[in-house]
């Protein structure tokens, strides 16, 4: 089987430039349209498409971004692995911002999301118990390090519906309470849906902010974010054209079984 990378790009990674062949292309879904036309090219020979998850223009808030249409599109273009790369505020003073955290779990507090492909007539109930792929995870972490960016492997992303970032309260509760160690709008439920569409997901959260728990630093605002995702991405960027030669262009099949998740997971009958 061929590898194809699929990347999709959060706040502040609209493009993708250095793709061979490159050509974007629409892509329609029974789940509507994804957030954008989706960039395939190749780097050293290896398949490659890139989604702006919010779209070229950031049309899309964290609620509207079709997450199963995004997942879909991808998924019919061929890609294996998903490369999730998103803005993230941080809950550990270590954890600062211009950082990179390779996310291993998730508190899912989204809800005003479409979050699975299965309802009425096809019921299915994969394992989210470990959402996110040790071996694509370890190779985004190797691009990441060869790329001289300070990463930090593992940590737990709350998955907020927003528009509007957390209150302190709701910051503390994430941060002392709960374990946290990032927050984020738009991770979930696009992890869960990968894994539905037996798609390898790895995120890479780029930490532009501390929330609003840290007593040294205001309040979180876009104006702050904004200046350290315009680094971030560049970062992001390096690290991405990195993986081709990590991970081959010949895909052996996904040692944790992302690629086969939904073999003990349908309940309806066949017909
Ligand atoms: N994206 C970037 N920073 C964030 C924060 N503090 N909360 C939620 N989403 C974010």
């Amino acid at each position: 089987m061929e590898t194809m990378i699929g990347v999709i790009g959060g706040s502040g990674l609209y493009e993708f430039e250095g793709l061979e062949d490159a050509a974007w292309q629409s892509v329609d879904t029974p789940w509507g349209a994804p957030s954008d036309e989706i960039l395939t090219g190749r780097v050293g020979g290896v398949a490659m498409a890139f989604l702006p998850r919010h779209g070229r223009g950031h049309v899309h808030s964290p609620s509207s971004v079709p997450y199963r249409a995004n997942v879909d599109a991808l998924k019919r273009l061929g890609v294996t692995d998903v490369i999730s790369v998103s803005a993230c505020g941080s809950f550990r003073e270590e954890m600062a911002p211009g950082d990179f955290v390779m996310v291993d779990q998730f508190v899912d507090r989204t809800f005003a999301r479409e979050k699975s492909f299965f309802g009425p007539g096809c019921v299915a109930h994969v394992s989210a118990a470990h959402p996110t792929c040790p071996r694509l995870g370890a190779a985004c972490f190797e691009a990441a390090q060869a790329q001289g960016i300070t990463v930090h492997q593992g940590g737990t992303y709350l998955a907020m519906e927003g528009p509007q970032f957390s209150t302190l309260a709701e910051s503390r509760i994430y941060r002392e309470q709960w374990g946290c160690d990032v927050i984020g709008m738009t991770n979930m439920p696009e992890a869960k849906l990968a894994r539905e569409a037996e798609l390898c997901y790895a995120s890479v959260a780029m930490v532009t902010d501390y929330d609003s728990w840290h007593p040294d630093h205001g309040e979180v605002d876009v104006t702050q974010i904004i200046k350290t995702l315009m680094g971030n991405a560049e970062k992001a960027r390096g690290m991405v054209a990195r993986l081709p030669a990590l991970l081959g262009a010949e895909r052996l099949p996904c040692p944790h079984g992302c690629d086969r998740a939904l073999e003990y997971a349908i309940m309806t009958a066949p017909e």
